[in-house]
């Protein structure tokens, strides 16, 4: 390594890009570079991607971040991947079997698996901290045996084996098949307070222990990141993380009433909590990372926020960005609430319909955008709710995410909420968080010098009365209870 500064490299890989970041000592992104991964949805609710896009769109990201810097400064190397998504590979020679079925993959809501462990629902929630929902891997698991293995005899030989995109990366890299415990706590299949597979669940979802991978904690050093574009021989990746944990651990979440929401296609809110917590319906527990012992969180996963403003902008003819200078002032009693597809945290009710109520002669374009906005402070600040009533008072929210960049939904999510907002400045948490953790096992950082890295943020305090908001949010609540009918 040459003498001048560390540098940390990062990788985010997530659903619709791979993204890496150059971060230099103080903490400031020097380098960025991305490559665009593809979605393919073959039949209705199927979402599937290439596993070798995947890994070529790492390769491409890295190659794009380093041109032009000094490769040879950098120190330590973070991964931060989408979780849940889920593929099947040869072990002898890492060929996919299958495409990775996407997190976002509705394929299994009616299949033999899922529907087998509906009557042990409350005994899946208590081992793996989780729903039962089609995000999770575990169904996911299922379908690829079922059709790759239907006897799960080759699974038993060891001949195959399953993995999320942190263990497919981490395959590719070094012929390990390891699955980060984060990353691992959310497919369902993990005890997620012992830390290891459960049988019970790997037998309810007829997944052979052989065909999973090896739980290691989220700091290395894990194989060497050569494999990953213009790299010195020897530098490490010494972080992995699952994508939202990771821009809990970029915002220093590690206070208790420090709650993040990071806003993206749907939401994840996050804050870190202890395992024997009980959480209130609707809410999960999972593992954020093993840093020298396990930190657990409570996690509340919102299905539709951005991509609210991506389907009202594509209705409209023009573009989510534009939403916030179209919106009214008020939106006119007209409510949105986004359930393509069910709602997620903190109902889980997939019966659940989109709905606009409200809607008058004299409703137009900027009621529209103005509900389609207040819809995702809505639906964050249930959230945060859920996650007050379970963690105690709420200190800190901080927001992250590109619909961050929205100054008026930062207000109305402060107004919403009753709560100041601190909106991160920087585009990439998930990538910083791993790049932070990286450091910290590379010897670039002290955990003390992580307290103090550059993380610029912008404040927004509430400046609504709290009877005014009191009606709001009852308002919304009267609709939600529409759109839930079915649940009634
Ligand atoms: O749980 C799914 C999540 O990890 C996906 O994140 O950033 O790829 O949308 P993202």
């Amino acid at each position: 390594m040459s003498t001048a500064e560390p540098l940390v490299l990062a990788v985010d890989q997530g659903t619709s890009a791979t993204k890496a970041i150059l971060v230099d000592v103080r903490g400031d992104i020097v380098a960025h570079g991305s490559a665009p991964v593809a979605l393919s949805t073959p039949a209705p609710g199927w979402v599937e991607q290439s596993a070798e896009d995947i890994w070529e769109s790492c390769r491409l990201a890295v190659a794009r971040c380093l041109d032009g810097q000094d490769a040879g400064r950098v120190a330590a190397v973070g991964l931060s991947t989408q979780r849940e998504s889920l593929l099947l590979w040869e072990r002898a020679t890492a060929t996919p079997l299958s495409p990775l079925l996407s997190w976002l993959d509705k394929r299994t809501a009616q299949s033999p698996a899922l529907l087998r462990a509906v009557d042990s629902a409350r005994t899946v929630r208590d081992i793996s901290g989780l729903p039962l929902d089609p995000m999770f891997s575990a169904p996911k698991a299922a379908w690829l045996l079922d059709h790759h293995d239907p006897e799960r005899r080759r699974s038993r030989r060891g001949e195959l084996c399953l993995g999320t995109v942190d263990s497919w990366l981490l395959y590719k890299l070094g012929g390990e098949h390891l699955i980060e415990v984060g990353n691992a706590a959310r497919t369902q299949l993990l005890d997620v307070r012992r830390l290891t597979w459960d049988e019970r669940l790997m037998e309810l979802f007829d997944v052979p222990r052989e065909v999973l991978p090896r739980v290691v904690s989220s700091q290395g050093p894990f194989p060497t990141a050569g494999g990953l574009g213009p790299l010195p021989d020897g530098v490490s990746v010494t972080a992995v993380l699952g994508d939202s944990h990771a821009a809990l651990f970029a915002h220093a979440g590690w206070q208790r009433g420090t709650v993040k929401a990071t806003y993206g296609t749907g939401s994840s809110v996050m804050a870190l909590t202890s395992p024997d917590t009980p959480l209130s319906a609707g809410m999960c527990l999972t593992v954020a990372w093993d840093v020298d012992g396990p930190a657990w969180a409570v996690e509340g996963n919102i299905r539709s926020t951005g991509a609210t403003l991506t389907w009202l902008a594509g209705l409209l003819g023009t573009d989510p960005s534009a939403l916030a200078t179209l919106a009214a002032d008020s939106s006119d009693g007209v409510v949105i609430v986004p359930a393509f597809g069910g709602l997620g945290a903190p109902w889980w009710d997939d019966e659940a319909v989109g709905l606009i109520s409200g809607v008058t002669l004299g409703t137009g374009a900027p009621h529209l955008a103005r509900a389609a906005l207040e819809s995702i402070a809505f639906q964050v600040e249930d959230v945060v709710a859920a996650v007050e009533e379970d963690i105690g008072p709420v200190v800190r929210l901080l927001a992250d995410g590109g619909p961050t960049d929205n100054p008026l939904l930062m207000q109305l999510q402060a107004d919403t909420s009753g709560r100041a907002v601190e909106r991160a400045r920087a585009r990439d948490l998930s990538a910083l968080g791993a790049a932070h953790l990286a450091g910290l096992g590379g010897g670039v950082w002290s955990r003390a010098d992580l307290e103090r890295l550059n993380r610029p943020r912008d404040l927004y305090t509430p400046a609504e009365d709290a009877g005014s908001r009191a009606a709001r949010r009852a308002h919304w609540h009267t609709t939600v209870r529409r759109a839930r009918l079915r649940a009634a």
